[in-house]
């Protein structure tokens, strides 16, 4: 496993000890306060990591699917309507979808860089090398960073592409989202370049509840992870198993909320932050919420952060969106 060759480098931009850091930070905040939150971005160490990837190929869960099919259809047009330089992708994780993105690109002309940011430098060395061979002529370079507070730290020349793809816009709170919306906007406004951003999109809820409480139970088992990272990151003893997963459609905010509801009365240690808490019998942890758009509302946050956009492209059956948007 050897990234680094002459067209290959991998950057670390991650502070020591971030995870540490940022995990007791967001532990502290979310379990003191009423009702108890976490962030969803600590379901994914490398067990949650592989449950989400299980997730992908559910037959209920078809976001990911969704997108390959916009990108199988579309991603052409996209590369004509943005012929960028450098692709930058956040949150890249195993970059599956990412080839064919970057074949359009190159075959637009213009490509030479592809960037991927991620805070887990397992699943960017793994991606690199399954990418590698297929882009010989491609820069590869692999960014450990933490996406939503760490944008200042890459490449600022250049036309530039960022993608932000899989809907993981839809977990962050709206305010949050236009923040890091404008966040992304300034990164790009120096040199130009362009966002295509991917949106799962409004559904029946008979559609969409499925998709995040599968008939095997993986996203049981993904949603209780982020309690086993607490165990093993924090010294907590959170039993496990005795929180139920439960996904909810909140028809007025239109997201997708995902909670542990306490099977009984409890108390948990977490001796990491120094932390003792209580949960009474059926109390529920929010622990994600996954936001579903509509493309109307998706242009206008984008035109409220300052893009002008491009195109708006969906799957045949309409359930999810790229949107392509340029930053000058
Ligand atoms: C990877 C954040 C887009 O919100 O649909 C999958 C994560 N949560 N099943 C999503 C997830 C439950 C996923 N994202």
């Amino acid at each position: 496993m050897t990234l680094p060759t002459d067209r290959r480098s991998v950057f670390h931009h991650l502070p020591p000890d971030h995870v540490g850091r940022s995990l007791r930070a967001d532990v502290l905040a979310g379990l003191t306060a009423s009702p108890k939150t976490l962030p969803s971005k600590w379901f994914y160490d490398e067990r949650g990591s592989g449950l989400f990837e299980q997730i992908t190929e559910l037959p209920e869960y078809y976001p990911t699917r969704a997108e390959r099919e916009v990108l199988e259809l579309f991603a052409e047009e996209i590369a004509a309507a943005s012929p960028a330089e450098i692709l930058i992708e956040l949150g890249s994780g195993s970059s599956r979808k990412t080839p064919l993105l970057l074949d359009a690109l190159k075959a637009a002309g213009s490509l030479r860089r592809y960037v991927a940011v991620d805070v887990s430098e397992s699943a960017l060395l793994d991606a690199g090398n399954a990418l590698a061979p297929a882009f010989p002529d491609l820069e590869l370079h692999a960014v450990t960073a933490d996406f939503e507070t760490q944008l200042h730290l890459l490449p600022r020349q250049g036309h530039r592409m960022v993608a932000f793809l899989g809907g993981t816009i839809g977990n962050f709170e709206p305010a949050a989202r236009a923040r890091f919306l404008a966040d992304i906007h300034e990164l790009l406004g120096s040199a130009g370049g362009s966002l295509l951003l991917g949106t799962d999109l409004v559904k029946s809820p008979r559609v969409l509840v499925p998709a995040y409480a599968d008939a095997d139970g993986v996203t049981a088992d993904f949603n209780r992870n982020v309690l086993r990272v607490l165990n093993t990151e924090l010294g907590a003893d959170f039993d496990v198993e005795a929180f139920e997963h439960v996904a909810v459609w909140r028809p007025r905010e239109e997201w997708i909320e995902m909670r542990l509801r306490a099977s009984r009365p409890m108390r948990v240690h977490l001796p990491g932050v120094n932390l003792d808490i209580r949960f009474h019998d059926g109390e529920e942890l929010r622990t994600e919420i996954s936001a579903k758009f509509r493309v109307g509302g998706v242009a206008e946050e984008l035109q409220g952060a300052g893009f002008s956009v491009l195109g708006q492209w969906t799957d045949r059956q309409n359930r999810y969106a790229l949107t392509l948007a340029d930053a000058m």
